[in-house]
Parts: C-alpha cells; structure tokens; sequence
C-alpha cells in the first residue's frame, strides 16, 4: 500500500487586497446575484467571467418549479460565455452569494456539478481558470484550476484509455 497526497492551496484575500481589475469583476457578480431568479430558495447567487480578451460575462442562478430543471449561476454563465464567445477562453471565474440577509461574509464554494462544469471548460480551451469566491469578510482564490477543488477528477482523457 502506499498513500497519495492531493494538495489543495486556497489563498485567502479581502476584498481590499484585490487590483482594481479583479474588484470590477468581484464586483459584477456581486451585482449579478440581484438579477438571479430564485423565488424557491432565495438564496441569489452571481458569476461573472473575464474571457482571456478582456471580454466580462455575467450571470446567476436561475430556479424552476420543478427544482431540478434549475441552474446555478456558474453553469448559467459559463455557458452563455462558451456560447457566445466558442474561440476565447476564460481567464478568471468569480462567484457571489447573498440570502435575504444580504451578502454572505464567507464565500460559497462551487457545487459538485458545477465544478465539473468547470473542468470541462478548462479542457476545451487547455487553460486552467482562476477562481476567486467573494465573501464580504473574506475572499478564497483558487489560483491554478478547479483540479484543486476536484481532486481526482474524471474528464475525456479517460474515455480515451483502454
Ligand atoms: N447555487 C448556485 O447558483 N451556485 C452554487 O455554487 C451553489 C448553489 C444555487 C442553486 C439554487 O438556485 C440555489 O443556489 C440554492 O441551492
């Protein structure tokens, strides 16, 4: 037997510590979590995406009666981004949270489904993308890939092995 140690490094930041560039685009998901649509759980959460050209995406959760039929904010975004821009890759991911208190002081992680999401795009485009959590106490960065979030991982090098 022998063990295999994964090493996950998550700096943490305020808000303050951040460029000016990085506040624009913590502050663009954190404007987007007023434009989600998430009557079941009012739990409103928003992304937005710096593509490798500069170009900024947004989006949110967006919730259905039938729950499952929902999206989260990350999913929503990255995919309008890939949908609309198929050629640029993403640079950096941010994610935002507020329930009806306001905005949560620790970040949300990512779930499951959506960090998949995400290794698929870094896949597509052979680039890892920086991720930063906005909490309004403190802020996670994930600077070398989602790979630190989802160790392990299953992507298409697999389906390609025998
Ligand atoms: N949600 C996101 O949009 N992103 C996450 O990372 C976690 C959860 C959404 C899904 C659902 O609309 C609401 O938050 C409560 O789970």
């Amino acid at each position: 037997m022998r063990e295999m140690c994964l090493h996950t490094s998550v700096k943490v930041y305020t808000y303050d510590e951040f460029s000016q560039e990085d506040r624009e685009l913590i502050d663009a998901a954190r404007n987007a979590t007023s434009r989600s649509y998430a009557p079941y759980s009012k739990f409103n959460v928003g992304a937005a995406v710096r593509l490798a050209d500069g170009i900024v995406v947004t989006g949110n959760n967006q919730e259905n009666a039938a729950y499952p039929s929902g999206l989260c904010a990350e999913r929503t975004t990255l995919f309008w981004a890939n949908a609309q821009y198929p050629d640029t890759p993403i640079d950096t991911l941010v994610i935002a949270a507020r329930n009806e208190n306001g905005e949560l002081g620790i970040p949300i992680p990512p779930c499951g489904a959506c960090r998949q999401v995400i290794l698929e795009v870094e896949k597509r485009y052979n680039r890892a993308i920086r991720i930063v959590l906005y909490g309004a106490k403190e802020c996670y960065v994930i600077e070398d890939g989602i790979k630190a979030l989802l160790p392990l991982c299953f992507d298409s090098d697999f389906l390609d092995k025998e």
